[in-house]
C-alpha cells in the first residue's frame, strides 16, 4: 500500500510517499528555518503563506521521487493538529482537493502520533506495552502504549516545552534560532557540572511524571544578569562562561527528562521505549537515554535526525493502519488545533520491579 503523507504543522512544508507504513519512497522536507530565523521564531502568518507558495511543488517533488503520479498511490495522510492553525489548513485543503480530485480515501493524522510512528522506519515496530518519549518545540509528553494506537497520557509540561527551553535561553543568550542544535554544538566544549541547576520537584503525586521548564530558564536569566554574561554575536567565538552554561542547562533539561522517563520506566515496565521530536536530535538526551534502557535491558527506539524532526514520512506512517482499516475522513475534516492523543487509560502493574543500573 502506498500512502503520501502531508505535514505542514508548523514551519516545515513536507510530503512524503510510503509503502506499507515502513519503507520510505521518498521524504521531501522544505523548511522555513531561514525566513523566520530573523524574527528568533516562527511567525504563523509567514508560516502559512510560506507553506502556500510551496506545498504543490514538495507534494510533486514527492511523488516524482516514488517514480509515480497520483494514480499510483492508495491513500493520502494529513496532519490535522495540533499545530498552527494557518499552517495546518493549507495541508488539509490541499490534501482534500488532491483526494476529491483524484478520488482516494484521506485520513487525518495527531502530529505527535505521527513523532510516535517516526522510528518505525530504521527500528520497525516496537513490543507493547511501549513508553514514548516525544519532546519537541511544542510538546514534551511522555506516553504510555499498551497496544498499537492507543495512549495512555502519563506525563506532560506544565509550561514550556524542552525545546522551546532550548529556543529561549537560545535567543537570551544572542546565538539564535533554532537553539537546539546551537545549544547541543557548544555544550560540547562546556563543564555540564559549572552550574548545577536544581530540577522543578511535582509536588502532586497524581503528576509526579510531569515536567517544567520554565523555573530552569528563569534560573538561567538571573545567571546570564548576576553574571554580566555577555550576549554571542558569533558562536563559534563564545567565551567559556557561555559554553559552561550551555552545557550546564542542557544537561538540567536531560536530567529533568530520564528522571521522569526512568521512574515511568520502572512503574510500567515497558517492552520498548521510543524516543522521538526534534529534541530527540540532541546528543546528551540520546546518550542519557541509552544509558537508561542499557540499564533496563529494555530495547530504545530512537530515529535517525532527518526522521526526527517534522516530517511527512512519519504521517504516512501512523495514516497506514487507519487507511488498512478502510477509514476515511469525511469532507468536511478540518484542523483540529489542540488536539490531544489520549484514549485509554491504563493502570500500572500492581507489583512494582526495582532495577539496578
Ligand atoms: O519536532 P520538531 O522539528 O518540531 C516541532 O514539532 O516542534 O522540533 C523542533 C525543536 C526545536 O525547539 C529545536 O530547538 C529542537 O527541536 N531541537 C533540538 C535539537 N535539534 C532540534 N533541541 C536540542 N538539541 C538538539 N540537537
Ligand atoms: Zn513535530
Amino acid at each position: 500500500m502506498l500512502i503520501l503523507g502531508i505535514e505542514s504543522s508548523c514551519d516545515e512544508t513536507a510530503a512524503a510517499v510510503v509503502e506499507d507504513g515502513r519503507r520510505i519512497r521518498s521524504n521531501v522536507i522544505a523548511t522555513q528555518i531561514e525566513t523566520h530565523r530573523r524574527f528568533g521564531g516562527v511567525v504563523p502568518e509567514i508560516a502559512s503563506r510560506e507553506h502556500l507558495e510551496k506545498i504543490d511543488e514538495v507534494v510533486s517533488e514527492a511523488l516524482r521521487g516514488a517514480g509515480i503520479g497520483i494514480d499510483g498511490i492508495n491513500g493520502i495522510a494529513v496532519t490535522q493538529g495540533p499545530g498552527l492553525v494557518g499552517s495546518l489548513l493549507v495541508g488539509i485543503n490541499y490534501a482534500k482537493g488532491l483526494a476529491y480530485a483524484a478520488g482516494k480515501p484521506i485520513v487525518g493524522v495527531n502530529h505527535i502520533e505521527g513523532h510516535i510512528y517516526s522510528p518505525v522506519f530504521e527500528h520497525g515496530e516496537p513490543e507493547y506495552p511501549a513508553l514514548a518519549l516525544v519532546v519537541s518545540g511544542g510538546h514534551t509528553n511522555l506516553f504510555l502504549i499498551p497496544e498499537p494506537e492507543r495512549y495512555k497520557l502519563i506525563g506532560r509540561t506544565r509550561d514550556d516545552a524542552a525545546g522551546e527551553a532550548f529556543d529561549k535561553v537560545s535567543k537570551l543568550l544572542g546565538l539564535g534560532y533554532p537553539g537546539g542544535p546551537l545549544i547541543d554544538r557548544l555544550a560540547r566544549q562546556g563543564d555540564r557540572r559549572a552550574i548545577i541547576f536544581p530540577l522543578a520537584e511535582i509536588k502532586d503525586p497524581l503528576h509526579r511524571l510531569d515536567f517544567s521548564f520554565s523555573g530552569l530558564k528563569t534560573a538561567v536569566l538571573r545567571y546570564v544578569r548576576e553574571n554580566d554574561i555577555p550576549q554571542v554575536a558569533d558562536p563559534a567565538a563564545a567565551p567559556q562562561v557561555v559554553l559552561d552554561l550551555c552545557a550546564s542547562f542542557q544537561n538540567a533539561v536531560v536530567r529533568a527528562l530520564v528522571r521522569s522517563l526512568r521512574k515511568a520506566a520502572e512503574e510500567y515496565r515497558p517492552r520498548t521505549i521510543l524516543l522521538a521530536g526534534g529534541v530527540a536530535c540532541n546528543s546528551e538526551l540520546r546518550a542519557s537515554v541509552s544509558e537508561l534502557a542499557t540499564g533496563m535491558a529494555i530495547p530504545l527506539h530512537i530515529p535517525s535526525p532527518v526522521h526526527t524532526t517534522d516530517n511527512a514520512a512519519m504521517i504516512a506512517a501512523a495514516g497506514y493502519p487507519k487507511l488498512l482499516r478502510g477509514e476515511s475522513a469525511p469532507w468536511q475534516m478540518s484542523a483540529e488545533v489542540s488536539w490531544r492523543i489520549q484514549n485509554v487509560d491504563v493502570e500500572a502493574p500492581a507489583k512494582r520491579v526495582r532495577y539496578r543500573l
